[in-house]
């Protein structure tokens, strides 16, 4: 059999010789430092879209807790076993705590049985075997009678699959807890909240945390998720988004100051991804803020990267609304930037800086960027960037302003906007594209050109969208990472002119998302990584120092026979990286011949991501089908020799001597 094989074997490998490019020399200057790399250059981009807050990130696993929503009982459902009966009245007390103006009373008629409701969680809850998990409820008991509380978790059949009790006692408003473990796992689980006795008990922040999150911070966030950002090492964290900074209406707009603080006076706010697409409507869709500034600045810090909050500039969503704060009455809407500054920044004797000592934080949070607007346009925004620019700069010169070009990266707004901010000498212009594979690979070359001594870049949000499939879940597809991988090279290559850039948006729940394709996919217990995430952790974690020249016939690597390079140093390792994609279909054989070192290493490391079929995604169930795989290559004197593969990014290492 394996001698009717050999031949078969040899026949197919010199088809794919006969079919392979034509071979291609590279040169390498390693001594030829060109453009410093930002620290920051690869970042995050989070925006609470397809659930990355509230069902996602937010570890709560009660959805609607202080009743807040639209529908003041959504997600949540009447029970009663064993003859009970009994009532659920939402009372509004607006006038006396705006911020938090419903709870819920509960009237119960159960001497036999059990009346109360149950809450479905955010399309479930993800409950883990031996987990601990603490529920906390605010209540108050208006009539004397015992009213014993029973807790529940239960798996979607009804089994019982965690339980704890507790009894109300007081008149005032408690906050009461009790913490169990569960005894299974379950993805749709969900939470009855049952009364036993006679009587009225009022209720109000009904929550339901696993008590192992990230940092094990109580109420905090849900660690297999955050560990997938840090594991990118990102240079920053960009928050909160996105157009949820700028809300459909300025009602709807975010407001960082409502978003601090004790967490049942962070106002629930409809979340603007609630309504926006008719297809992917989801009605349930809220901010509850407990993922707020502060828990934005303090992962931002755990993980490594500079904050960048991004601000609403006195404009609702031009693609909504466009509702505008007349410029006379803009000063609130500054003054948020200049409180949010000191608030990140200021010692305890500021009034803001105060709040954030007193907050838990004393040390500052070294805020160095800030965005005014998110995707805004037009002469409004011109108007309103000027007045924000000039009370910024005055008082903190040193804060670096990052500016909207709009929504696309050409076209007549994109033009005038760039033109305006050239002629401002901005500091950073936010580029967005969420474009076709081909438009990356066609703009490679995008930042060759660009203007070495005016604003720099932050190419703020892109992605590219895959033509193969419709398919939600199959967007993250090796088509759409390879062309990422291709353009980033045009990125590393223009490191003096781009400084920062985030591939956008970052998470989706797969039972609630909006928008697609997204960088890490969930669901209630498991994550997954898409090739397009370990492009950017690759480049990310490769970023070096400085870039060198790699050129091929004296030109820079961006499409010559589908091919993409670039080529750094990175001073602390002394290492030489370079990137380079096969985005063609035939096998490239390349070589490289450096120059500009003494001596390398006699083996190198390579990181090979790659895929047969264009169309081949990772998934909950398949979450490995593209991942990174390492190897060695030799190294002979001061050049190497490889075959890249069609459709393959790698990233090669050689240490230098
Ligand atoms: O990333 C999704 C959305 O795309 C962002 O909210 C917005 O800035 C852009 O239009």
């Amino acid at each position: 059999m394996l001698k009717k094989l050999l031949p078969s074997v040899a026949f197919a490998a010199a088809l794919l010789q006969a079919a392979a490019q034509s071979p291609k020399t590279y040169t390498i200057d390693a001594a030829m430092p060109k453009a410093q790399i930002s620290p920051n250059m690869y970042g995050i981009f989070f925006e609470d879209i397809n659930l990355a807050a509230d069902g996602g990130v937010y570890a709560e696993l009660v959805k609607n807790r202080s009743f807040e929503f639209g529908t003041p009982l959504m997600g949540w459902k009447e029970q009663q076993t064993g003859g009970a009966s009994g009532k659920l009245e939402v009372i509004d007390r607006t006038a006396e705590r705006p911020e938090n103006a419903h709870y819920l009373r509960v009237k119960a008629d159960a001497a036999t049985g059990s009346y109360g409701l149950a809450n479905e969680g955010f399309r479930g809850m993800g409950i883990t075997k031996g987990e601990v998990y603490n529920f906390t409820i605010t209540a108050r008991k208006t009539t004397a009678a015992f009213i014993t509380m029973t807790v529940e978790l239960r798996d979607a059949k009804g089994n019982v699959i965690g339980k704890g009790s507790l009894t109300p006692t007081s008149a005032a408003w408690q906050k009461y807890k009790v913490n169990f473990t569960a005894s299974a796992t379950e993805d749709k689980a969900s939470l009855y909240v049952l009364l036993k006795g006679k009587g009225t008990l009022e209720m109000d922040m009904v929550s339901l945390f696993p008590q192992h999150t990230w940092k094990q911070r109580p109420g905090g966030l849900r660690a297999d998720l955050v560990q997938k950002i840090a594991d990118m090492k990102p240079g920053f964290l960009r928050f909160p988004g996105g157009c949820i900074v700028e809300g459909r209406d300025l009602a709807n707009r975010y407001q960082w100051k409502k978003s601090i603080g004790a967490i049942d006076k962070r106002e629930t706010l409809i979340n603007r991804w609630n309504t926006e697409f008719t297809q992917r409507s989801t009605p349930d869709y809220y901010q509850s803020f407990g993922l707020g500034f502060m828990e934005y600045f303090m992962t931002a810090e755990d993980i490594g990267a500079t904050p960048l909050p991004i601000l609403n500039c006195g404009m609702a969503c031009q693609f909504n609304t466009g509702q505008l704060v007349p410029v006379d009455q803009l000063d609130p809407y500054i003054q948020d930037a200049l409180d949010l500054i000191e608030f990140a920044n200021g010692g305890a004797d500021t009034k803001w800086g105060k709040l954030r000592t007193d907050l838990g934080h004393p040390k500052p949070f070294n805020l160095k960027l800030l965005g005014v607007g998110n995707e805004q346009w037009g002469e409004q925004y011109i108007e309103r960037w000027k007045l924000f620019t000039k009370a910024i700069k005055a008082k903190y010169p040193y804060v670096s302003i990052v500016s909207s070009v709009g929504p696309f990266p050409e076209g007549e707004e994109f033009t005038r906007l760039d033109k305006f901010f050239r002629s401002q000498h901005a500091d950073l212009l936010d580029e967005h594209y969420y474009k076709s594979p081909k438009w990356f690979l066609d703009n490679a070359k995008r930042y060759d050109n660009y203007d070495r001594s005016g604003p720099k870049i932050f190419a703020g949000e892109y992605a590219a969208h895959s033509t193969l499939t419709g398919d939600a879940l199959k967007k993250n597809n090796w088509e759409s990472a390879l062309a990422e991988a291709a353009f980033m090279t045009g990125l590393e290559r223009n490191a003096d002119v781009v400084r920062m850039a985030s591939y956008a948006p970052l998470f989706a729940h797969v039972d609630g998302w909006q928008w697609a394709p997204d960088l890490i996919w969930f669901d209630n217990l498991r994550s997954y990584a898409t090739p397009n995430y370990y492009v950017q952790q690759l480049y990310s974690l490769n970023k070096g120092s400085y870039t060198v020249p790699l050129l091929v016939d004296g030109k820079a690597v961006a499409g010559q026979d589908s091919c993409y390079a670039s080529a750094v140093v990175d001073k602390a390792t002394k290492e030489l990286i370079i990137k380079f994609v096969n985005a063609g279909d035939k096998p490239q054989p390349v070589t490289f011949n450096i120059s500009g070192a003494k001596a390398f290493a006699a083996a190198g490391t390579v990181v090979t991501l790659t895929s047969g079929k264009r169309d081949e995604y990772n998934s909950l169930d398949k979450p490995k089908a593209i991942v990174p795989v390492k190897s060695s290559i030799a190294v002979k004197g001061k050049a190497i020799s490889l075959t890249v593969a069609p459709s393959t990014f790698k990233v090669i290492k050689l240490k230098m001597l």
